[in-house]
């Protein structure tokens, strides 16, 4: 007889990460690919993290502080929050899996707007829970109203992105002050904020530490992978309430981020300028692509990310080895529930030039489903 792993295991289906550059280059047989596939920072590492990082390497024969404590005590001085209130991740990927593996047992539930960023469908699949997809309002914002009208007794986390990836969508302070007014003590609120540090300029996006503070069961997930260019070091970190932290605390891996990783994280941190440049360039080339994009008639949904959700009229999955060939890796969203759109991460000017190049001449060849009658790339 085989091994049969748990059942909740022999349902999943792995998620499936963007394609690293190297692997489509071998397999078109091309050179110098650009890729825009998985929301990285296209001006590369904070500097001050990279060399931080690069000291600390002295140093990789010991055992990292498993407890994180100067990057914790960094952060807490930082956001104001007691350090026993932060946790560090392996990315805040594993933060999303040990907030779901601490509280969700086999059939309990956990409540999510639809269309949520997929590690949470990958997360509570894990854990042999349920989960449970809450149809959006249109332009893809959580319906708060539906959201709580479905949870119940067996609801143990209520997840929110904000903003989401891939939609790009965000839950305003309206909708956060509504959601924890009605939210049932019992439930867990967890808001993931990768991109916090990109949404925060908009007028109405959430604080959503401030429910934390006054007494919600929070846990608000944030990561060094994207505007502070570390994703390669896998380094996030989680603010939580205090019950919420301490048993999350008990289901993490006691070495689960590296000495290297922490040390990039603390720099990193102060690095204003690098994250100022990021933000300034992500601004104007998401609005570029978002207007070149529209001239072309392709549905391009509004985002507060360093990425776009772009909409074709027919199914994505066929065109996308069409990019990749030419050089432009792109992330078809077929496998979360967008079966016409790709994600498109902003790059840098040149990289989202050689996209719209290749995006044109796929266009004139009639392979988008768009009508061919458009202006050429700037
Ligand atoms: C919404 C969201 N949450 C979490 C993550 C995970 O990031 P990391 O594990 O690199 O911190 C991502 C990455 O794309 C994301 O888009």
């Amino acid at each position: 007889m085989k091994p049969s792993p748990r059942p909740a295991v022999r349902k999943l289906a792995p998620y499936v990460p963007g394609r690293p550059i190297e692997e489509v280059e071998a397999q078109y047989g091309i050179t110098g690919a650009v890729k825009l596939a998985s929301n990285e920072n296209p001006l590369g590492p904070s500097p001050k993290g990279m060399a931080a990082a690069v000291a600390a390497t002295a140093s990789i024969h010991l055992y990292p502080d498993g407890s994180g404590t100067f990057l914790r005590r960094a952060l807490s001085e930082r956001f104001g929050v007691p350090p026993d209130q932060i946790l560090l991740g392996s990315g805040s990927c594993e933060l999303i899996d040990i907030v779901i593996r601490a509280f969700v047992d086999p059939g309990e539930e956990v409540v999510v707007p639809a269309g949520i960023f997929r590690m949470f469908h990958v997360a509570v699949g894990r854990a042999g829970g349920t989960f449970v997809e809450v149809p959006t309002r249109p332009g893809h914002q959580p319906d708060i109203g539906a959201i709580l009208r479905r949870v119940g007794p067996q609801t143990k986390v209520v997840a929110i992105a904000n903003p989401n990836n891939p939609t790009g969508a965000y839950a305003t302070n309206a909708d956060l002050d509504e959601f924890f007014a009605g939210l049932p003590e019992h439930v867990v609120a967890v808001i993931d904020e990768a991109y916090f540090e990109f949404a925060k300029e908009a007028p109405d996006y959430p604080d959503a530490l401030g429910y934390m503070t006054a007494g919600h069961n929070v846990a608000v997930l944030r990561t060094f992978s994207k505007i502070y260019g570390l994703a390669g070091l896998r380094i996030g970190y989680a603010f939580a309430s205090p019950d919420v932290a301490s048993a999350m605390n008990k289901v993490r891996e006691p070495f689960n981020t590296t000495s290297p990783a922490q040390a990039a994280a603390i720099a990193a941190l102060s690095d204003e300028e690098h994250c100022e440049r990021t933000r300034t360039l992500v601004r104007a080339e998401r609005a570029f692509l978002a207007a070149e994009l529209t001239k072309r008639r392709a549905v391009v949904h509004p985002s507060l990310g360093n990425f776009l959700l772009v909409e074709l009229p027919i199914p994505f999955a066929p065109v996308e080895p069409e990019f990749a060939r030419r050089g432009v890796i792109l992330r078809p969203m077929a496998g979360w529930g967008f079966p016409l759109a790709f994600r498109l991460s902003v790059g840098l000017h040149d990289e989202n030039l050689r996209f719209l190049a290749v995006f044109d001449e796929l266009l004139a060849a009639g392979r988008l489903g768009l009508a061919p009658a458009t202006p050429p790339a700037e």
